[in-house]
């Protein structure tokens, strides 16, 4: 069993302790798809009012559903298709405060009022994409996407073979 300490308090520290958490989970572990699983595992743990959390793997022209919680999703997403595919495609960070107002957004879980999508890049080469749904309208600000991107980077050479 794994026991964190995770702070309850400022969701600066919160990212901090999980940043740290993350490290300890898969520092010493090249397995991908166990770096994947439990990466996705803790942020659904830690991070408040979440319906779904996980990973989409790049393959050629289209994205494919990794390890993840939540409600079973859609398993292939084009490039440049929804919030995953197009942070995917632009490689930038996709912040959506309301998924119904964001063009082209696909419906995984009728639940989901607002999304963080950050691309996982090592070099130039996409790897994937985090992806983060909440029933909250508007719950990801710029702390969430920052504090996303470092673990996303953090993680990113530690599944760098997860490409599907
Ligand atoms: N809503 C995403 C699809 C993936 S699910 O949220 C898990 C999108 O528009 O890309």
């Amino acid at each position: 069993m794994y026991a964190f300490d995770i702070a309850a308090g400022s969701k600066t520290e919160l990212y901090h302790d999980l940043h740290a958490a993350l490290d300890a989970l898969t520092a010493d572990e090249p397995d991908t798809v166990a770096n994947m699983a439990n990466a996705a595992a803790l942020i659904w743990q830690y991070l408040p009012d979440l319906n779904w959390a996980g990973f989409y793997r790049a393959a050629g022209d289209e994205l494919v559903l990794g390890p993840f919680q939540g409600k079973a999703a859609c398993i292939r997403i084009a490039l440049g298709k929804g919030v995953c595919g197009t942070a995917a495609a632009t490689r930038q960070t996709q912040r959506v405060d309301d998924v119904h107002a964001f063009p082209g957004h696909i419906a995984c879980d009728a639940a989901s009022a607002s999304e963080l999508v950050v691309p996982i890049t090592v070099g130039d080469r996409l790897v994937g994409v985090l992806d983060l749904d909440s029933p909250e309208p508007g719950r990801f600000d710029a702390e969430d996407a920052a504090g996303c991107e470092r673990l996303v980077a953090l993680l990113a050479p530690r599944i760098a073979g997860a490409a599907a």
